[in-house]
C-alpha cells in the first residue's frame, strides 16, 4: 500500500484512472485514521492528510458513482477504542472545514454574507487547540459522561479519566446567579502544555518507555487510557469552545454561552477569544495568532471562526462533517515527511560533530529545507534513523528543522545504518565517542572548525593566561588568517598585528609581551590549555604531580595512566588518543621550539613530601642574615609555615635579640627555642635533602 499516494485530481479524466485513485486513497487514509485516532500514532503530518483528503473528496464530487457509504470522506474521524466502551454523541461532533489562506476566508465570510442577507458579520475567533476534542454531560450539575469524539457519532467513553483531569470540576458551580442548568452537553480540547509534555518524555526515557511524539498524542495517550491512574498523573489541562445543550436557558450568541461557561466553573480561555466585526478583523486575528504561536504554552494549529449569532448559525445549518457558520484556518504547517538523501557530520566550534541530514528539498512553513539537525548519534540510535528513510521533518518559528522521526511503514530495506566516523571529516584527526554516544569530538590542535574556539581556551586564565586575546582579539585574527594552529599565537609578528583594524602600536606591543611571557608556564596550566578531551584543570593538576615533564606523559601508555587514582578508562584513552595523534605533536613540537618553556613543581610535591611538612615556626626578635619574610619563604619553600602567634601546636620559635614575650609564651607550652645560628644549621641540613 501506498502510505502517500501521488494523486493529482486535475489530471484525472477517465473513470477507470479515477476509480483506481479513489481506491488508493481510501486505503492510505483509513491507516492514517487508524494511526492519527486509534493509535495516537501519525505516521504522515495533518497537512499532509489533508492534502490525500482534498484529492479524495474532489475526485467524489467529480466522479458521484465512485462515492460510497464506506469512504472515509462519510465519516469524521475513526474507529473508537474498544476496549474503552462506547457512547453516543446527543448531536454529532462534528468536524471543521479549513481554509488555505485569506482570500479562502474571504471566500467563507462572502457565502455567510449572502445567506445571511447581512453586511456586517460578527465572528469569535479562537484558537486551534491541537489536543484532544471531548464532550462532557453534566446531569443536574454532576459530570456524567465524558468521550472522545470517535466517529462523530459515538465517542469512547473515558469518564473515569476524565474525573482525573483537576480542570474539570466533577460538580458544576452556580455563581453570579447562574441557575446550574438540569442538563448540560459542553465540548473542547484536552491538551497538555508544551513544557509537561517534556518533563514527560524524560520521565519515560529515564523509565526505559518510548517518548510521545508530540504533546497531542501525549494527551490522548493519557485521555484514552484504561488505567485512570495513569491518567491522574498526567498533567492535563481543557479549554472549553461549545455547548450544544443547556436545559432551561436560552442564549443568543456563541459569546453569551462562553462568558457563561466559567461561572459554572468550566474553564474557557478567555485571553485568547476575542469579537472580529467582518472578515478583516477576523484576518488580524490570525495574524497576530501567528505571531504569538511560539510564545503560547501549549500547542495551536491555527484559528477558529464562528458566526457568534446562535440564529445565524442556526439559519446557516452543517454538512455531512461539518457546519457550515464555522472555519479553520490553519497555519502553514510544520512537519512534512521526505527523504534523507544522506547524513553529513559538521564539525563545531568546539569540535563537537553534529549528523545533519541532507533532506530531499520540501517546503515546511512556506521555506524550503534541505537539511535538518540530527542531534547526535545517541538519538539517532534511539530514534533508529536511516540514510534512505522517509521521515517527519519539522520546522517550528525559528528553531533549526529537525528530524522527528523515521516513517518504519516506508521502509523498503534498502536504508542503511549511520556510523559515526571515527577520523574527523574536516582535519582527519581521530573523533573521541563519550560512553552516553551523545557527544563525539575531534580530538585535532590543527582542526581548522575548531581552532578559534580552542585558541580561546589557549589562552584563557586558567591555561596560557595571555591577556588581551579575548573573544574579539581571536576573531580578528583569525579572520585575518593568523590562526591556523595553536602554536601561531607564537607566530605573530608585530607588522601582522598592525595591519589589523584598530590595532596600535601600544595594544600590539603590549600584546606581544603577554604572549612573550606566557611562554614560561608550569606543565599544569599547559596541560589544561592543550584542551585534550576530557582533561579539566583538575586533571591537569593531577598529570602534572605523577609526571615529571610532557615528553613522560606523551610517552605514557594506558595502563600506567588507570595506576593513577583519578583517571579512568575513558580519560586515560582521551590522554593517549590526544598524543599519538601526529598533528597535536606537531603543533607541541612548534610551541617548544618557539620557546614554551614548562616548569613543574607540582611533580615532587606529590612524590617527596617536602621536608618542613607539617611543622610550624614563630620568629621574634631582629635576624641579622634575614629579613623576616626572608625568613618566612625559607621555611614555606621547604613546606613548613611561618605565623606570628605562638601557641601549643608551634614547634619551633626563632628568637634573635629583642625578644619578648613571645620567649614567655614558648617557656609556658614547652616550645623548642633556637637562635638564629641554630636556625640557619637546622634548615642547611634539610636544604642539602633539596
Ligand atoms: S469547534 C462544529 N473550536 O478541531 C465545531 N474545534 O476540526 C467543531 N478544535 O474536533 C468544533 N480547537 O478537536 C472548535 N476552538 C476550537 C477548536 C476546535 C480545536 C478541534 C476539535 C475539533 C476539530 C475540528
Amino acid at each position: 500500500m501506498e502510505i502517500k499516494p501521488d494523486v493529482q485530481p486535475a489530471s484525472i479524466t477517465s473513470e477507470d484512472e479515477a476509480k483506481r485513485a479513489v481506491h488508493k486513497l481510501r486505503e492510505a487514509i483509513r491507516l492514517h485514521n487508524y494511526r492519527y485516532y486509534v493509535v495516537d500514532d501519525p505516521i504522515i503530518s495533518d497537512a499532509e492528510y489533508d492534502q490525500l483528503m482534498a484529492a479524495l473528496l474532489d475526485l467524489e464530487a467529480r466522479f458521484p458513482e465512485l462515492a460510497s457509504p464506506d469512504s472515509p470522506t462519510q465519516q469524521v474521524g475513526g474507529k473508537p477504542r474498544e476496549e474503552l466502551g462506547t457512547v453516543e454523541h446527543p448531536t454529532p461532533m462534528l468536524s471543521l472545514k479549513s481554509v488555505q489562506d485569506e482570500n479562502g476566508l474571504r471566500d467563507f465570510n462572502r457565502s455567510c454574507r449572502q445567506k445571511l442577507n447581512e453586511k456586517v458579520i460578527e465572528y469569535i475567533a479562537e484558537p486551534k487547540y491541537d489536543g484532544l476534542a471531548v464532550e462532557l454531560i453534566y446531569q443536574r450539575g454532576r459530570l456524567v459522561v465524558a468521550s472522545t469524539r470517535g466517529d462523530g457519532q459515538r465517542g469512547e467513553d473515558i469518564t473515569a479519566n476524565v474525573k482525573t483531569v483537576r480542570e474539570v470540576p466533577l460538580v458544576l458551580l452556580g455563581q453570579e446567579g447562574e441557575v446550574i442548568p438540569e442538563r448540560l452537553v459542553v465540548r473542547g480540547e484536552i491538551f497538555m502544555r508544551i513544557a509537561e509534555f517534556r518533563e514527560l518524555n524524560e520521565r519515560r526515557a529515564r523509565a526505559g518507555e518510548p517518548p510521545f511524539a508530540n504533546p497531542r498524542n501525549a494527551a490522548a495517550g493519557s485521555v484514552r487510557q484504561l488505567d485512570p491512574n495513569i491518567t491522574a498523573q498526567r498533567s492535563l489541562h481543557i479549554f472549553l469552545y461549545e455547548a450544544t445543550h443547556v436545559e432551561g436557558r436560552e442564549f443568543e450568541t456563541q459569546w453569551q454561552v462562553l462568558e457563561t461557561l466559567p461561572k459554572w466553573g468550566l474553564k474557557v480561555n478567555k485571553e485568547r477569544l476575542r469579537i472580529c466585526s467582518g472578515v478583516e478583523e477576523a484576518i488580524q486575528f490570525h495574524r497576530e495568532l501567528a505571531q504569538d504561536r511560539d510564545h503560547l504554552e501549549y500547542e495551536i494549529d491555527g484559528s477558529v471562526f464562528k458566526v457568534n449569532r446562535l440564529a445565524y448559525q442556526k439559519q446557516l445549518g452543517v454538512r455531512s462533517r461539518d457546519p457550515k457558520w464555522a472555519v479553520a484556518f490553519k497555519f502553514k504547517p510544520r512537519q512534512m515527511t521526505t527523504r534523507i538523501n544522506a547524513i553529513e557530520v559538521q564539525v563545531g566550534r568546539t569540535g563537537v560533530l553534529t549528523p545533519v541530514a541532507l533532506l530531499e528539498p520540501v517546503q515546511i512553513g512556506g521555506v524550503e529545507v534541505k537539511r535538518a539537525s540530527l542531534h547526535n548519534l545517541s538519538e539517532i540510535e534511539r530514534k533508529d534513523i536511516r540514510i534512505g528513510d522517509t521521515v517527519l521533518v519539522e520546522r517550528a518559528g525559528d528553531v533549526i528543522p529537525y528530524v522527528v522521526k523515521p516513517v518504519m511503514e516506508q521502509r523498503n530495506g534498502s536504508e542503511r545504518q549511520f556510523t559515526m566516523p571515527d577520523k574527523c571529516p574536516v582535519c582527519g584527526s581521530e573523533v573521541v565517542l563519550s560512553d552516553d554516544r551523545k557527544t563525539a569530538v575531534c580530538t585535532g590542535l590543527a582542526c581548522d572548525a575548531q581552532i578559534r574556539r580552542r585558541i580561546e581556551h589557549f589562552v584563557s586564565k586558567g591555561g596560557m593566561n595571555v591577556q588581551g586575546l579575548g573573544e574579539k582579539m581571536v576573531d580578528k585574527l583569525a579572520g585575518a588568517g593568523l590562526l591556523k594552529r595553536l602554536s601561531s599565537i607564537f607566530e605573530l609578528n608585530r607588522d601582522d598585528l598592525l595591519s589589523l583594524d584598530r590595532m596600535g602600536a601600544k595594544s600590539t606591543d603590549n600584546l606581544l609581551r603577554e604572549i612573550e611571557q606566557s611562554k614560561q608556564q608550569t606543565m599544569a596550566r599547559f596541560l589544561f590549555a592543550l584542551g585534550i578531551p576530557l582533561v579539566g584543570e583538575h586533571l591537569a593538576r593531577v598529570l602534572a604531580e605523577n609526571f615529571a615533564t610532557l615528553p613522560d606523559l606523551m610517552q605514557a601508555s594506558r595502563e600506567e595512566l588507570q595506576k593513577i587514582n583519578e583517571i579512568g578508562p575513558e580519560v586515560a584513552n582521551s590522554i593517549v588518543r590526544f598524543f599519538a595523534d601526529q598533528k597535536n605533536r606537531s603543533v607541541i613540537a612548534e610551541m617548544l621550539a618557539a620557546g614554551v618553556q614548562l616548569s613543574n613543581p607540582l611533580y615532587q610535591a606529590e612524590y617527596e613530601p617536602l621536608p618542613l611538612q607539617g611543622v610550624t615556626f614563630v620568629f621574634t626578635g631582629t635576624l641579622e642574615r634575614w629579613t623576616r619574610s626572608e625568613a618566612k619563604a625559607l621555611v614555606e619553600s621547604l613546606g613548613g609555615r611561618a605565623v606570628s602567634g605562638v601557641s601549643r601546636r608551634t614547634d619551633y620559635v626563632v628568637a634573635g635579640p629583642g625578644a619578648g614575650s613571645k620567649l614567655q609564651e614558648a617557656a609556658k607550652h614547652g616550645v623548642a627555642v633556637m637562635d638564629e645560628k641554630q636556625f640557619a644549621e637546622f634548615i642547611d641540613r634539610y636544604r642539602k635533602h633539596l
